[in-house]
């Protein structure tokens, strides 16, 4: 171990050395050059092709472009295109008439805006789009955007977060490139192509004539358009790596938080500040590099160091100073407390601030051990994980940020601990949320592959998210042809490399659903394991030595609020015990992870329902059914299932709903899911039996139905009354009800309240078969997408009008940049109306693009 005496002398040989700087005035990126402005606001869209648009566009693409077969791995097919490319067609034309173009803001998905149809792809949800559907799978968007001279003599960089797919991109008239991929970001250097002091047309093809998943993708630029502007002296994108390492990786220890900052066109007189600001906004330290080398050149990478110490040291022994009020103990991130830092980056250059940036990070350990499996601050951590798409309700994957705040939410109020973004890397958004609101993240490259494009991809997504402290592993691919074969070695360790160099702070899994010893399983870091739970203790005692987690799991069926299979309509029983053959119920995988920490546990196929995959169904069935929760987010029953065993607070929950007119005399199964050591269900007050609860099991009840009152009382291991619930037998439907998330938002064209529409009786219990149609009008905001989960239905997600299924149904309401009350009414004939009134809240709108 190195002594705190020598440490310090570490620290005041070190070039960059970081100071404890307490009560100084902290840098803030307000006062930066750079700017970056939203490009949101204010597009013109065109669905369809250019009449002219001619064999342009028949660009040569692998077969296969969800999963890698041997005969495509390592082809090359994506050459760079020349700034003429394009140039003749009438849209990309800046005096292009786009008049009758249609306005929209972004984030945009227009195949989610497309009718139902039958003879469409079922797994991606029967939408209109792709192959067999030429005419809808083109989209042209157009941006005019003036610059000001001033603008001239810096760098500007056009960022897409991501678009689906295969999109070209022209700044007036100059081809500035081609993304294939709808996942990954990508950004261009239009400084060369800008008119300064003027306009600019800036032209958008987008083309989701294939897929590249096997799920409901969208179509359409669905996350967000930025342009940055910096000064030619500046940070790199991506250009900050900060991490934290413990002596022995034991967070008890002494930690470096290591910075790497990467320039573009550094001169000699160019100097790089960093400050570390605490999780309370204390500035705890600077350090200062200069560029310039003793050899002479200018590197454009520089490295810095701040050192904390740990709680058991002496205080005053790590810098020196006596100065004790100063000491600073790491403040750990986790999902249960996640705590960020900051780091603020200052270049200057020539003796003026040339850039500055802001950098949230965590501090925290993991790794992973063939025994104890995953563990967190130095602790053995069970992931208790969901996957899930980018797909909601009303708005199909274009998901403002604030519905990605909803979503981890929702999860982590049912004990959710980690999401797998399957099957692609993430929009940034969900990663901040993830941070700020504390999920893990296991981060998903979408192909495996080997050429130099797939390659990009990875490295774009591990420099983009490597500072997050929620991302705890990479993802290399799922479920891929070549994961048993000799062939598919050299591709994962092609892949686990680059990630190694590019991140030397995270280990790589990939998800196998087979070939499990071979292949991928030679040179992963950690075994994945999709389903197959029985294979998964036999794989440990054959290879002790290497850590594995449960990539993907369960895949049970259920729709909510529905309690038996329906082919017809569609429905599954959301009691829980229904899955395709490769799947599980909930209790026949979480028991086996849970008492086998080797596991690290695991990722549930899926947290909420996504529209395709209608498994086991297909037409009329449009979404799949294996979310815990819905697309809106409602629960299924199986919610109080993870909830019980995921989290610590007592859960008592009752399924079915009470209202089964005609069954009066028959038997109804009753499935209690609960965390109480023992649960007493009554019927009308009559005591239907006390039952104890196994741990991470559920309790039955064969109940004769008699309409009324069914309860539960649920007690602690000393017989302590700790839960009562009930569900009851409710009138005929009489009235609305409309319940905001918040009822507060920022009146910045962002931000979102969305509301649950129940339908009740005339004593307001929400009545659980209700089916009524609501209408919805607004003012002072905008319905963005309706929704109710029900996965048959073929209503419009844009629309003022929604059934309620089984209940509920969701509206999304955004605000405009005017502040003010927003104004939601819901009516339906024979229902009472309702009216709720949400605060648009003046707020600056983050900087953007007019
Ligand atoms: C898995 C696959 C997922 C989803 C799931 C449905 O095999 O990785 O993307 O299709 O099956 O059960």
């Amino acid at each position: 171990m190195i002594q705190p005496f020598r440490r310090l002398a570490q620290i005041k040989q070190s070039l960059a050395i970081g100071v404890l700087m307490l009560g100084a005035a902290i840098a803030s990126a307000a006062d930066s050059p750079r700017e970056k402005l939203l490009m949101d606001f204010g597009w013109k869209f065109h669905l369809g092709d250019a009449p002219d648009a001619g064999t342009n566009f028949d660009f040569p693409e692998v077969k296969d472009l969800a999963k890698t077969r041997a005969d495509q791995l390592g082809v090359e097919l994506n050459p760079p295109l020349p700034p003429d490319f394009g140039g003749g067609i009438s849209f990309v034309q800046n005096d292009f008439n786009d008049g009758g173009w249609r306005k929209l803001d972004l984030p945009h998905d227009w195949a989610v805006e497309l009718p139902f149809d039958e003879k469409a792809d079922y797994k991606h949800g029967f939408k209109p789009v792709g192959p067999g559907f030429p005419e809808n799978s083109i989209g042209w968007y157009r941006r005019e955007f003036d610059l000001p001279a001033s603008d001239k003599g810096r760098t500007l960089w056009l960022e897409f977060d991501g678009v689906y797919r295969n999109s070209v991109v022209w700044l007036n008239g100059h081809c500035l490139g081609r993304h294939p991929d709808g996942y990954s970001g990508f950004r261009y250097d239009i400084s060369r192509y800008a008119n300064y002091g003027g306009k600019n047309e800036l032209v958008v093809r987008v083309d989701a004539s294939r897929f590249e998943g096997w799920f409901y993708e969208g179509a359409g630029i669905y996350r967000h358009v930025w342009l940055e502007k910096t000064s030619p002296v500046a940070i790199a994108p991506d250009g900050i790596f900060v991490w934290s390492e413990f002596q022995n990786n034991s967070p008890t220890n002494y930690v470096t938080i290591h910075v790497q900052t990467r320039l573009l066109n550094p001169q000699m007189n160019t100097t790089v500040d960093c400050e570390l600001i605490s999780p309370i906004g204390q500035s705890l330290g600077k350090t200062h590099h200069s560029i310039m080398q003793f050899w002479g050149w200018p590197t454009n990478q520089t490295e810095s160091k701040f050192y904390l110490c740990p709680p058991n040291e002496p205080l005053g022994l790590l810098i020196g100073s006596g100065d004790t009020d100063s000491m600073h103990f790491p403040v750990l991130w986790s999902p249960e407390s996640p705590k960020l830092y900051k780091l603020v980056t200052t270049v200057e250059s020539g003796g003026k601030i040339v850039d500055r940036e802001e950098t949230e990070f965590g501090i925290r350990t993991i790794a992973f051990d063939a025994t104890n499996g995953f563990l967190l601050n130095g602790k053995p951590y069970t992931i208790k994980g969901t996957c899930n798409h980018q797909d909601h309700a009303g708005v199909g994957t274009a998901l403002p940020d604030a519905l990605q705040d909803f979503r981890v939410e929702k999860l982590k109020e049912m004990g959710c601990n980690a999401i797998r973004t399957s099957h692609n890397p993430p929009t940034p958004e969900l990663l901040d949320a993830c941070d700020r609101l504390g999920l893990l993240v296991m981060d998903e490259n979408r192909r495996m592959d080997t050429n130099s494009a797939t390659l990009d991809d990875l490295k774009e997504m591990i420099l983009r998210d490597r500072n997050h402290p929620g991302v705890f592993i990479w993802s290399l691919g799922n479920e891929e042809p070549l994961q048993g074969t000799n062939i598919g070695v050299e591709a994962v360790a092609v892949m686990q490399k680059l990630a190694h160099q590019l991140d030397p702070t995270r280990l790589c899994t990939i998800a196998m659903n087979g070939g499990w010893g071979k292949g991928f399983s030679e040179v992963i870091d950690v075994q994945g394991f999709n389903y197959h739970t029985a294979n998964i203790d036999k794989y440990h005692q054959n290879f002790p030595m290497q850590p594995e987690i449960g990539t993907e799991t369960a895949s049970t069926v259920g729709t909510r609020g529905i309690y038996t299979n329906d082919p017809a309509r569609g429905y599954v029983s959301a009691y829980g015990g229904e899955h395709p053959g490769w799947g599980a119920a909930p209790w026949n995988w979480w028991p086996f992870f849970a008492a086998h920490p080797f596991t690290s546990g695991g990722f549930v196929w899926t947290g909420f329902d996504y529209r395709g995959e209608p498994t086991p169904y297909k037409w009329p069935c449009i979404s799949s059914h294996f979310g815990i929760m819905d697309t809106c987010g409602f629960p299924k029953d199986i919610f109080y299932y993870y909830q019980s065993w995921w989290q610590d607070k007592p859960v008592l929950h009752i399924a079915p709903h009470w209202n089964w007119p005609g069954r009066e005399g028959q038997t109804n199964l009753v499935r209690v899911f609960s965390n109480c050591k023992q649960v007493e269900l009554f019927l009308n007050g009559k005591s239907l039996g006390k039952q104890g609860m196994p741990a991470n099991e559920y309790l039955d009840w064969n109940v004769i139905y008699q309409p009324g009152v069914l309860s539960a009382k649920g007690f602690d291991e000393k017989g302590k009354l700790i839960s009562e619930t009930k569900v009851e037998t409710t009138g005929a439907p009489a009235a609305i009800q409309l319940t905001p998330d918040r009822s507060t938002i920022n009146a910045d064209g962002e931000d979102l309240s969305i509301v649950t529409v129940s339908v009740v009786d005339s004593k307001g219990r929400v009545v659980p078969v209700a089916d009524n149609e609501i209408n919805f009008s607004i003012s002072g905001g905008k319905i963005i997408g309706v929704g109710n989960g029900d996965p048959s239905s073929h209503e419009a997600d844009k629309a003022s009008q929604r059934k309620v299924f089984c209940g509920l149904a969701q509206v999304i309401v955004q605000s405009t940049k005017e502040s003010g009350k927003i104004r939601l009414t819901a009516t339906s004939p024979d229902l009472r109306k309702a009216e709720v009134v949400i605060k648009a809240k003046a707020s600056a709108p983050r900087p953007f693009v007019p």
